[in-house]
Formats: C-alpha cells, sequence, structure tokens
C-alpha cells in the first residue's frame, strides 16, 4: 500500500524514473561492451553471442527483467508528461515550477526523444532477437545493417538516444541529490561525455556496414 501512495508522489515518480533509467544506462553499458566486439572481427563477435546464448535460463530472466524495467520507465514517463502537461495548461503554471528545471532542447523533447527510442526497439528487436535461428548473428548483423536505410534510420535514432540520455543523466543526478556547486561542473561535462561516447560506439556499427567498409564481414 505504501508503495502505491510512494508512486503517486512527485518525488516517488521521478525516484522510479531516476531508478530504472540507471538501471537501462547500465544495460547499454553492458550492451555496448558487447557490441564493441562487433568492431574486432566477425568470428569474435559470434563467440560472444554464442556464450550469451549457452546460458538460455539467465538470458531469459534478464529479458524479463529488463521488459520490465522499460515498460516502468516508459509508463511513469508518460504518466509525467501528462501530468506536467496538465500543469503547463494551468495559469499556476508558473508557480509550480521546479526551480532547478532544465529548459534545455533535450529536456524539451523528452517525450519525442523517448518515443523515437521505443520505435527504434520494435524495429531492432524483431530484426535481432527475432531473427531467424539457422543465421549466423554475425550474418544478421553484416546483412540488416548493409541496407542503407536500415543503417541511417538507426544512426537518426541514436542521436535521439544521445538526446534523451543527455538530459536523462542530468534529471537522475538531481533527484539522487547530486546538486552540488563542487560536482556541477563535472555533471555538466558529463551530460555531453556520457552520451557522446554510446553514439559513437553505437553509430560505427551501421557506419561501417552501410559505407561498405564491413563488407566481406
Ligand atoms: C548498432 C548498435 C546495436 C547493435 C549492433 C545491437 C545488436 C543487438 C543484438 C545482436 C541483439 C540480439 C542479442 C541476441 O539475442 O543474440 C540485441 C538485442 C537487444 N538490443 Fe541491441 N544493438 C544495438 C543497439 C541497441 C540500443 C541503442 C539499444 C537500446 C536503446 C538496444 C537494445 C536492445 C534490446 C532491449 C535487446 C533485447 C535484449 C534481450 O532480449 O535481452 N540495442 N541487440
Amino acid at each position: 500500500m505504501w508503495f502505491i501512495n510512494f508512486c503517486t508522489t512527485s518525488i516517488g515518480k521521478k525516484i522510479i524514473m531516476a531508478c530504472s533509467g540507471l538501471m537501462l544506462v547500465l544495460f547499454l553499458c553492458t550492451h555496448v561492451a558487447g557490441n564493441l566486439t562487433i568492431y574486432h572481427s566477425s568470428k569474435i563477435f559470434q563467440q560472444y553471442a554464442d556464450q550469451l546464448h549457452s546460458h538460455p535460463l539467465i538470458v531469459f530472466f534478464f529479458s524479463c527483467s529488463l521488459l520490465v524495467i522499460f515498460l516502468i520507465h516508459i509508463g511513469f514517463g508518460l504518466y509525467l508528461f501528462y501530468e506536467n502537461y496538465k500543469v503547463s495548461k494551468s495559469r499556476y503554471a508558473v508557480t509550480t515550477r521546479v526551480v532547478n528545471e532544465k529548459n534545455t532542447f533535450a529536456a524539451k523533447t523528452m517525450p519525442y526523444s523517448g518515443l523515437a527510442i521505443l520505435l527504434f526497439l520494435l524495429v531492432h528487436i524483431s530484426g535481432f532477437t527475432f531473427a531467424p535461428e539457422n543465421v549466423l548473428i554475425s550474418v544478421t548483423v553484416e546483412k540488416l545493417f548493409s541496407g542503407f536505410f536500415y543503417s541511417l534510420f538507426y544512426i537518426v535514432c541514436f542521436c535521439a538516444l544521445a538526446l534523451h540520455i543527455s538530459h536523462g543523466f542530468w534529471s537522475m543526478l538531481q533527484t539522487f541529490g547530486a546538486n552540488h556547486p563542487r560536482y556541477n561542473a563535472l555533471i555538466g561535462k558529463l551530460t555531453y561525455i556520457v552520451p557522446i561516447v554510446f553514439l559513437v560506439i553505437f553509430s560505427g556499427i551501421p557506419l561501417y556496414f552501410m559505407t561498405g567498409i564491413g563488407a566481406g564481414y
């Protein structure tokens, strides 16, 4: 019961968004690290994927947990968006604004970049997780990313992801109380560095194939 009450408070919703966001960023760190093997060779990438699938129970538990975290993050994100929308329509909007709120382009476009990521995930999972089982995953990667528009779609979505993480990361640290003059300069830099690292490593993969450099992978 206390949990339902907690979920309806403003700080409760922010904490849930921050915790689920942190878990998704941690997932992205493991995913980007695994995907780095693609840059090495198809053999090493295939070995990595095979190793992962040699523990089906762990993969199943991990996938289910990830799905729940995504659903929580999207659900509460939409809920907060709806509430902010209601407040912005009200004539008391100015008095209820949080003093520390950031009004950047990334902050204003959070629901839209979030929706772009959701669309990306639908395309991505149907392409990779549900790829034909009799085809090596390294072959699927090469085949899909050799499609120019498929790769372009990925790169555009990675830009949306970088924008989303940039504000999300800042917002998460505010919620966790990391707003201190001593750390603010570092936090400011991290809001650029973290999304750019993801953008460069993720986008490099479709670029590698769409430009033909990865031909014969
Ligand atoms: C070029 C960049 C990427 C590549 C090459 C890539 C590759 C893959 C592959 C091969 C799989 C299937 C793993 C398997 O079941 O064997 C996968 C699954 C997945 N990817 Fe990616 N991925 C990329 C970027 C991303 C990004 C940016 C996100 C999130 C925003 C993401 C989210 C997921 C999710 C949620 C799954 C399903 C995981 C599961 O079922 O447990 N991927 N990806």
